[in-house]
């Protein structure tokens, strides 16, 4: 039986869980991690397969034979903006636990500005006992941009919890209870648009997407005041300074943030001083590494036994 080549592992996860995932993962080829010292200086001219996530800038030189790169997670412009990439397949992780985990961020994060959670904490650091006005679920349309694999499970599970849901995707797409939009039609669907999800990845077509004149045209006096930004996809889509303008300036009343133009995000942000913003550091969906690790099995015996890969970046459209 000819040899196998191990996988090469170029993740920037926590060492310790990469190390023990790797103990029982590819058990018939082996691997190379890149995190390890004991692996650093290892020739890697053979090997046919990488897994990568924020690799080293050199590593295609040093492993010019690759045949497939896998994503460590959902993004891969990590991936796709690196110089020296190879016209290779390059395959994102799909992934039932990280679907999932988006769509309980996603979820929270609605009926946290729908619950008015930031502002019952406010008065509750003053003693305060007021109620406010409650709108219903119903009341409130949710705009989700991106209509994926993320995007599509968190407009379930936002139906399902009773919010008017609308989407937006490059291409028209065809959702039960849903009303969808296209690229040729943005304005209609902000217009709509009292909390905005983001969920899109990051190409050059959505570097700096969600601007000043993006929040401009989303629903003012809808069932909460203002509308409100959240954003789970990637932190360069949005143009930062904007945002805090909006925030700042009662274009926009509240956000929720998972992702940021710098991460971490800096200390002194004026974004850190928002009460009606949240915050998290990057964590609305994180790979468990061992899926992954199987996953990269999966797809590696289908690729071995000459059928189509799955989850196949499109290069012209970078996702
Ligand atoms: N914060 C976190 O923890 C975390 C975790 C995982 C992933 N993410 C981010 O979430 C992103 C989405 O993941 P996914 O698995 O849902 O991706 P996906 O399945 O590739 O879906 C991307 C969606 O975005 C749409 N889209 C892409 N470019 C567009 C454009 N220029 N105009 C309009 N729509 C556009 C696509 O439209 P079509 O349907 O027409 O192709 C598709 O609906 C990832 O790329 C990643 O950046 C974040």
């Amino acid at each position: 039986m000819p040899t196998r080549s191990p996988v090469l592992v170029d993740l920037k996860f926590d060492p310790q869980t990469l190390a023990n995932a790797l103990q029982k993962a590819f058990p018939d080829r082996g691997s190379i991690n890149l995190a390890d010292p004991a692996d650093a200086g290892v020739d890697l001219t053979e090997v046919d397969y990488a897994v990568l996530w924020k690799p080293e800038q050199a590593l295609f030189s040093r492993a010019p034979n690759l045949k497939v790169i896998f994503s460590g997670g959902a993004g891969v412009d990590h991936i796709m903006d690196l110089a020296g990439l190879p016209d290779i397949p390059v395959v994102r992780f799909v992934d039932r636990s990280l679907t999932t985990q988006m769509s309980e961020w996603v979820v929270l994060q609605c009926l946290t500005h729908l619950r008015q959670v930031n502002a019952y904490r406010k008065q509750a650091t003053g003693g305060v006992w007021r109620e406010l006005a409650q709108p219903e679920a119903r009341e409130v349309t949710v705009g989700v941009m991106g209509l994926g694999v993320l995007g599509l499970d968190a407009v379930a599970k936002l139906k399902t919890m009773g919010f008017d849901v609308i989407g937006w995707s490059r291409g028209k797409k065809t959702i039960d209870g849903v009303m969808t939009y296209d690229t040729n039609n943005l304005d209609g669907f902000l217009r709509k648009t009292d909390i905005l999800v983001g969920l899109l990845p990051l190409t050059p077509d959505t570097v700096g997407i969600y601007d000043n004149s993006l929040f401009a045209k989303l629903r003012q006096g809808g069932a909460l005041g203002k509308p409100v930004f959240i954003n789970a996809g990637r932190g360069k889509s949005q143009n930062q300074a904007d945002l805090t303008t909006a925030l700042s300036s009662g274009v926009l009343g509240g956000a929720s943030l998972d992702v940021f133009d710098i991460e971490p995000l800096p200390a002194g942000d004026p974004l850190w001083a928002m009460d009606n913003v949240v915050i998290t550091p990057h964590v609305a969906a994180a790979s468990d590494v061992r899926a992954l690790f199987r996953s990269v099995e999966i797809q590696i015996d289908r690729f071995e036994r000459g059928e189509a890969l799955e989850h196949v970046v499109d290069r012209a459209t970078g996702y």
